[in-house]
C-alpha cells in the first residue's frame, strides 16, 4: 500500500508521526485525520505503527484521547438503547484468569430491573474470552442481530445478552489492535483505554462498570498503573456521556476453582443456584450492586441471587441465544492431578502460571480464529490460604489431548507454593474504586 505523504489537505502522516515522536501534542484535526485515514486504508499500516510506537513512549493529553476515542467511534456504528423501557448498563473486565463473572452478573443484573447488552470478545492467550465460555453450552450462539439483540434487551423475563461485537462498531479499532499486537505497542494507557472505551462508548450503554484487574495475571501488574488506565477510562466514559465506575480487583491467583470454558460454565451455574466459591460471588454482588446503583435501581443484587430470580433470567437468557441450559456440558477425555508434594499451606497459585497451563491444555488459542477445547482447563481443588496435605490432589488437569499434559505441567512448575505457616491477614479481593 502507498504511504500517504500528500499535503492537500493540510495535514499529512508523517508530520502526525514526528509531531508526536518528538513529544508535541496531536491537534483534533490530526486525530480525526489520521484515524479516518487509516480506516479508509489511505494510511499504511507501517505509517500507523511508528504513530503507535511514538504514543507508547510519548502518551497523549486527556484531550488527544478524548479525540482519539471519539475519531475511532466515528470510524463505524454507534448504537442507541436510550428508547428501551429500562435503563442500560454494562460491565467490562480488562481479563483475567478464571474471570467468568459475566456469565452469573448478566442475568443478576437483569433481574435486578436493568437491560444488559454486553459486546464481548473471544479469549487470546492466557486469558479467557466469554464467548468461548457460553458457546461450551450446547447450541448457544454469540452472532445477534441488533434488531434482536433490542428485542432481547426489552423482554422484561430476559433483558441480557452478550454477543460478539458486529465488523461495523469501531473498526478502527479492530485493525489497529491487530496492528499493535504484533509491532510491541500493546502497552500504553492512552491507547488500551481508548480501545476499550471506543467499544463501550459505541455499544450505546448508558452506564458501564469497569473491573480493573491488577496483578500476576493482569495486564496491569501494579496498583498505580492500574489505577491511570482506570481513572483514564472513567474520564472517557463521563466525557462521552457514560456514567461509568471502576473496582480495581486483584488477579495474582484466579477467581474461582476453575479456569476453562465448559468448567467456568459449571461453575457460574453453581453461583447462580445459591453456592459456588467466595470470590466469585463477592465479586459478582460488588460489581452487581455498582451497576444496579449507576442504574439508579433501588435493589440489593444479593436478594435477588438468593431469591433465585438470577437463575430464572440465565435460562432465558441462554436460550433466547438459542443455547439449552439443561445440555451437557462437554468434558474433556483425559485428566490429570496434580498433587501437594508437603504437608503446609498453600500460600501461592500464580494465575498467570495456572493461565498459560490452561491454554496450553487447549482452552485458549494462539492465534485469533483457531478452535478452543471447550472441555479443557484446571479445576483448582485448594486456593490460597487452604491447609494441604503431602499427596492430596491440588488440581485436575483436564484435556482432549494427551500430548499438552507436560507443557501444561512445566508452565505450574513455579507457581505453586506450600509454606509451614499461612500469611497474617487475607488478600483483599477489591483494591479500589474509582469514580463517583
Ligand atoms: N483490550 C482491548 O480491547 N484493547 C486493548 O488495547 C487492550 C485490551
Amino acid at each position: 500500500m502507498p504511504c500517504q505523504t500528500g499535503r492537500v489537505t493540510g495535514v499529512d502522516a508523517v508530520s502526525i508521526i514526528t509531531t508526536k515522536r518528538d513529544g508535541g501534542e496531536l491537534s483534533d484535526a490530526q486525530i480525526d485525520w489520521v484515524v479516518d485515514g487509516f480506516t479508509r486504508g489511505s494510511v499504511a499500516d507501517e505509517q500507523m505503527s511508528a504513530l503507535a510506537m511514538a504514543i507508547v513512549w510519548r502518551g497523549m493529553t486527556r484531550r488527544e484521547t478524548a479525540r482519539w476515542t471519539a475519531a475511532m467511534i466515528a470510524s463505524g456504528r454507534r448504537m442507541d438503547f436510550t428508547d428501551l423501557p429500562r435503563p442500560t448498563v454494562d460491565k467490562h473486565s480488562t481479563g483475567g484468569v478464571g474471570d467468568k463473572i459475566t456469565l452469573p452478573l448478566a442475568p443478576l443484573v437483569a433481574a435486578c430491573g436493568a437491560a444488559v447488552p454486553q459486546l464481548s470478545g473471544r479469549g487470546l492467550g492466557h486469558t479467557g474470552g466469554t464467548l468461548d465460555k457460553l458457546e461450551s453450552i450446547p447450541g448457544w450462539r454469540a452472532d445477534v442481530e441488533v434488531a434482536r439483540m433490542r428485542e432481547i434487551l426489552a423482554d422484561p423475563a430476559i433483558g441480557a445478552v452478550v454477543c460478539a461485537a458486529g465488523a461495523d462498531l469501531a473498526p478502527a479499532d479492530k485493525r489497529l489492535y491487530a496492528l499493535r499486537d504484533v509491532t510491541g505497542t500493546v502497552e500504553s494507557i492512552p491507547l488500551i483505554a481508548s480501545s476499550i472505551m471506543s467499544k463501550k462508548i459505541a455499544e450505546g450503554t448508558g452506564a458501564l462498570v469497569l473491573d480493573v484487574k491488577v496483578g500476576a495475571g493482569a495486564f496491569m501488574k501494579e496498583l498505580g498503573a492500574a489505577r491511570e488506565l482506570a481513572t483514564t477510562m472513567v474520564e472517557l466514559g463521563q466525557d462521552a456521556g457514560v456514567r461509568t465506575v471502576a473496582l480495581l480487583t486483584a488477579m495474582d491467583t484466579p477467581l474461582g476453582r476453575t479456569a476453562g470454558n465448559a468448567l467456568e460454565v459449571a461453575e457460574s451455574v453453581e453461583v447462580l443456584a445459591g453456592g459456588g466459591p467466595a470470590d466469585v460471588v463477592a465479586l459478582t454482588l460488588a460489581l452487581a450492586g455498582e451497576m444496579v446503583a449507576l442504574a439508579g435501581l433501588d435493589v440489593d443484587p444479593a436478594d435477588v441471587l438468593a431469591g433465585g430470580r438470577a437463575m430464572d433470567y440465565w435460562r432465558t437468557m441462554v436460550r433466547a441465544q438459542g443455547g439449552d441450559p439443561d445440555g451437557p456440558l462437554p468434558r474433556a477425555r483425559h485428566t490429570e492431578t496434580l498433587r501437594a508434594e508437603r504437608d503446609g499451606v498453600l500460600t501461592r497459585l500464580d494465575a498467570m502460571g495456572v493461565g498459560i497451563a490452561a491454554w496450553r491444555l487447549g482452552a485458549g488459542r494462539a492465534r485469533q480464529g483457531d478452535p478452543v477445547q471447550f472441555g479443557a482447563g484446571i479445576e483448582m481443588h485448594a486456593k490460597p490460604g487452604d491447609p494441604v496435605v503431602a499427596g492430596q490432589a491440588l488440581l485436575t488437569l483436564h484435556t482432549d489431548t494427551p500430548d499438552a499434559i507436560p507443557g501444561a505441567v512445566a508452565a505450574l512448575a513455579d507457581s505453586i507454593t506450600i509454606d509451614a505457616t499461612a500469611p497474617t491477614g487475607d488478600a483483599p479481593l477489591i483494591l479500589d474504586r474509582i469514580g463517583s
